[in-house]
């Protein structure tokens, strides 16, 4: 694995963009579950391995999970902590040479190379995160016969008492649209929404709902 945490300052990056990840990362020791997100799973599991390029990974709950099937992952994240975090369990399940960390600002800029999987989950933030220059960006990183899953938070937790970060929330069609696709080189192969259970800060446990998009660049 390489490349993140190189230099403190890096002019590439938005600083006060990294520094409100790490931030939120160092409050604690682990801050999602470690899982891999159950829509990817669910798309990957009939797939043989191939290469994937995880955006806006985390602590890489997806990108270890991918390596255990056998895919060549690339990992990117603004934030150094959580790459940090991903490295270190990525060696522990014994899947490190499979996958490379990158820090990446993805608004600044974005992984060479053409992948067979570009996965974006809840790349969502309450900072201005222009979605369109990333996903349009994540689609042209998208190889013939390959894939581009986004998944996102489609309504705030029923646990959610104030105004959520992300106040707006697309809609699958609103996504797909984001894409701007040429229609002739793409098939859509699902498009709606997503339920899962999921647990509260305070143990509550309630429906969550996801918006997914998946299409594949035709070969
Ligand atoms: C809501 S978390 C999702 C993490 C992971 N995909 C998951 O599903 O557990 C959003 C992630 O996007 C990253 N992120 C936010 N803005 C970013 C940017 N401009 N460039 C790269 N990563 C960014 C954050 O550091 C964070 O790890």
């Amino acid at each position: 694995m390489s490349e993140h945490g190189a230099h403190p300052v890096d002019p590439a990056v938005d600083e006060a963009t990294a520094g409100f990840w790490d931030e939120l990362y160092q409050r604690r020791d682990q801050v999602w579950s470690g899982r891999a997100n159950s829509v990817l799973a669910e798309v990957v599991e009939p797939l043989p391995p191939g290469t994937a390029l995880d955006l806006g990974c985390g602590e890489g709950g997806d990108a270890i999970w991918l390596a255990g099937r056998g895919w060549r992952v690339t990992a990117v994240d603004v934030s150094a902590t959580a790459l940090g975090r991903l490295t270190a369990a990525a060696t522990r399940a014994g899947v490190a040479s499979r996958i490379t960390a990158a820090r990446h600002d993805l608004t600044r800029t974005f992984p060479a190379g053409s992948y067979d999987l570009v996965s974006a989950q809840f790349l969502q933030s309450p900072l201005e995160l222009p979605r369109e220059v990333v996903l349009r960006a994540a689609v042209r990183a998208v190889a013939p016969g390959g894939r581009l899953l986004v998944v996102e938070h489609g309504a705030p937790p029923p646990w959610a008492r104030e105004s959520h970060p992300h106040a707006r929330f697309a809609s699958p069609e609103e996504i797909l649209a984001a894409l701007d696709l040429d229609a002739a080189g793409w098939h859509t192969e699902r498009l709606g929404a997503a339920y899962r259970t999921g647990t509260g800060p305070d143990g509550e446990t309630g429906t969550l709902v996801d918006h997914v998009v998946l299409v594949r660049r035709r070969d």
